[in-house]
């Protein structure tokens, strides 16, 4: 997929998550001290963020992620919504040992983790970051977005997601982990996990649709057919969004 498809979907990512953000962000708020220092891990675009930024009361984010692209990006969206003085960011490869970051209250992993290239080693080294009783937060995909559920193209695109799941694995992605259980083996105590569900009915806003075609549209080559179903997208009244996030707290 083309960086910049990447940065339009993790963007849009935003207004399909919203609800999920507000409900796991005041999770986080009940269990994190006051004005935290919050450091996200692969911050990407920077959705997460700006969403802690802006809705954990006192927070100081810290941004850290190993491009440059992205981090330009989510520099100039905090400075568009006036969060610039309460978001840093940090360029560095969280596969090699950490830069200092300071006193963390929580670290925040949303969809990064399974990047790493030895989830154990990151592991470790969020848990070296943070201060004694901070806060770890690991979220990840249980299933990427589906729009088609109950449509008759409902099984090109479970196709497609079939063969998806089989490249990451191929290429070695950390999908499908109980980070519970690794967040434990690294040091971490008083693990919890909780499941959300998300759900966006028909008929979808239109800047729901572009995200539609944004994610299917990185899927097209992979099916005969996906790609004409990417290309009708717009107008439908079908479409909808279902995916599942699970979310582990530990502490350390
Ligand atoms: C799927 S995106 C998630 C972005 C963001 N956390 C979100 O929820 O929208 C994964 C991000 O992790 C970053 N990343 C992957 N490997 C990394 C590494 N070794 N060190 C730092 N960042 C990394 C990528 O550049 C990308 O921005």
């Amino acid at each position: 997929m083309a960086h910049d498809h990447l940065i339009e979907m993790l963007d849009l990512d935003a207004q399909v998550l919203s609800d999920y953000h507000r409900d796991l962000i005041a999770w986080v708020g009940r269990e994190a001290p006051a004005n935290p220092h919050v450091v996200d891990l692969g911050a990407g675009s920077g959705t997460g963020s700006l969403a802690l930024a802006r809705d954990l009361p006192g927070a100081r984010v810290t941004a850290v992620d190993v491009s440059p692209d992205m981090l330009a990006h989510l520099r100039a969206r905090a400075e568009a919504a006036g969060l610039g003085d309460h978001i840093a960011t940090v360029e560095a490869d969280l596969d090699r040992p950490w830069p200092a970051l300071g006193p963390v209250d929580v670290v925040w992993a949303a969809s990064s983790m399974h990047h790493m290239a030895d989830p154990g080693f990151a592991l470790r080294s969020a848990h070296a970051a943070l201060r004694p009783g901070g806060l770890l937060v690991i979220a990840e995909l249980d299933s990427f977005p589906r729009f088609l559920v109950g449509t008759p193209d409902e099984e090109v695109e479970a196709q497609a997601h079939a063969e998806a799941d089989k490249a990451r694995h191929e290429a070695g992605m950390h999908m499908h982990e109980n980070w519970g259980a690794l967040a434990g083996r690294a040091g971490f105590t008083d693990v919890v996990e909780r499941k959300f569900e998300i759900a966006l009915e028909p008929p979808l806003d239109s800047g729901v649709v572009r995200y539609a075609e944004v994610s299917l549209g990185r899927l097209g080559e992979r099916v005969p057919g996906l790609d004409g179903v990417v290309s009708g997208l717009r107008g439908r009244e079908d479409l909808s969004v279902r995916t599942e996030r699970t979310v582990w707290l530990a502490r350390r």
